[in-house]
């Protein structure tokens, strides 16, 4: 018994002491900390929340492959210094504002695989250094206007696989040294709000730009199309996007409220793309009437003239045969007289 005490009374010790080691060095249980790259990895751990007691130093965190569904606003306070965040397939369905306050240095974060289905404005804010940002694979349909301060350093910028109908320009313009997008696989409403951007897509690539495509899933004549291959001439009806009026007023209602959900759309169904403007139409009816009208002038005119010339030249004609009958007429009577004349003779 005494000896089964001893050995219960060294694995506490030893526990402790591990315990103990664990808490000096900083390192969570179920996390693998490497302390030469000053990364931590904690991925496939099934863990709901992230670990408390993370090394302060650390770099680099791997949070992939659990089932993390929530962050408190400063979820990383501990680790101010972390470059590379990455919380891939995870439950996430929503961010709060404020959670990644506080990581001032980070560069990369990965959201891919989550469950998120939309995005605060500004909610990247507090992360000025970002040059990767991977939010593809969620179940997002709307992104706002403005997501981060202009992001001097953002190369990669992917939003495939989501439900996204448009994307503002202002967004894009918001990330000047952008080089590469993700845009496929959403559902991409290719009425006149997406002139702005097919342009501003056009002139990314001139620029070198690399992107993968964005195809047309609405309306029904341009489903399956690509964006960039529509040509220009069919955005006739949409106005250009001047300063970006029109197409920021109809993004800022508040997502949340399904009143200005219903506005959007009806300002947009009123903006769809027309394949056959219709003020072509109207002015090619209009230069019809008019040359019709002139021709028709001109060809009455003619027979007018015509008529009077007809008209004139056979009373003419008429009154100098008429002369000429009465003349005729005489000459045969002179010459009726003659044998009457001559036959005396
Ligand atoms: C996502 O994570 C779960 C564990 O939470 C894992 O079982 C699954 O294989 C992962 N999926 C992918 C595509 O990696
Ligand atoms: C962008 O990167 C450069 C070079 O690494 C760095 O000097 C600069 O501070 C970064 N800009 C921002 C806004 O962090
Ligand atoms: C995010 O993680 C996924 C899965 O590991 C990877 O395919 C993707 O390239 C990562 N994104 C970035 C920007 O590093
Ligand atoms: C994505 O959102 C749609 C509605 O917008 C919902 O029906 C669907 O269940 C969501 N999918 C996931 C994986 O959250």
């Amino acid at each position: 018994l005494s000896f089964l005490l001893f050995v219960a009374g060294e694995l506490l010790l030893l526990s402790s002491v591990i315990l103990l080691f664990r808490v000096v060095c900083g390192c969570p249980a179920r996390c693998h900390c490497h302390s030469s790259s000053r990364s931590v990895d904690c991925s496939r751990q099934g863990l709901a929340e992230i670990p408390p007691d993370l090394p302060p130093h650390t770099l680099t965190l791997h949070l992939q492959d659990n089932q993390i569904h929530q962050l408190p606003a400063f979820a990383f306070r501990s680790v101010p210094h972390l470059r590379t965040l990455n919380l891939y397939n995870n439950s996430l369905s929503n961010l709060a504002p404020g959670v990644f306050h506080g990581l001032q240095h980070l560069q990369v974060l990965n959201l891919t695989q989550n469950s998120l289905h939309s995005l605060e404005s500004r909610l990247f804010h507090s992360l000025p250094q970002l040059r990767e940002l991977d939010l593809s694979s969620n179940n997002i349909s709307h992104l706002p206007i403005s997501l981060g301060k202009p992001w001097e350093n953002l190369t990669v910028f992917a939003v495939q696989q989501n439900r996204l109908q448009q994307l503002d320009r202002e967004l894009l313009e918001s990330m000047p040294s952008v080089r590469l997008l993700f845009l496929k696989d959403n559902l991409w409403k290719c009425n006149c709000h997406m002139l702005s951007l097919k342009l501003w897509l056009e002139k990314f690539i001139y620029k070198g730009g690399i992107m993968d495509s964005v195809t047309c899933v609405s309306p029904h004549t341009w489903k399956g199309k690509d964006l960039l291959k529509i040509p220009h001439e069919l955005y006739q009806p949409c106005s250009l996007p001047s300063a970006g009026t029109g197409t920021s007023r109809v993004q800022q209602p508040d997502p949340g409220s399904p009143e200005s959900h219903g506005l959007g759309q009806r300002d947009r169904s009123e903006c769809e793309l027309k394949p056959k403007p219709r003020p072509i139409n109207l002015r090619h009816a209009v230069a019809t009437v008019v040359i019709t009208g002139v021709v028709c002038g001109i060809v009455c005119l003619m027979m007018l003239v015509a008529a009077i010339y007809g008209c004139t030249y056979a009373a003419v004609t008429a009154q100098h045969k008429a002369g000429r009958l009465a003349q005729t007429e005489e000459t045969v009577k002179l010459e009726g007289k003659e044998p009457d004349d001559s036959s005396p003779a």
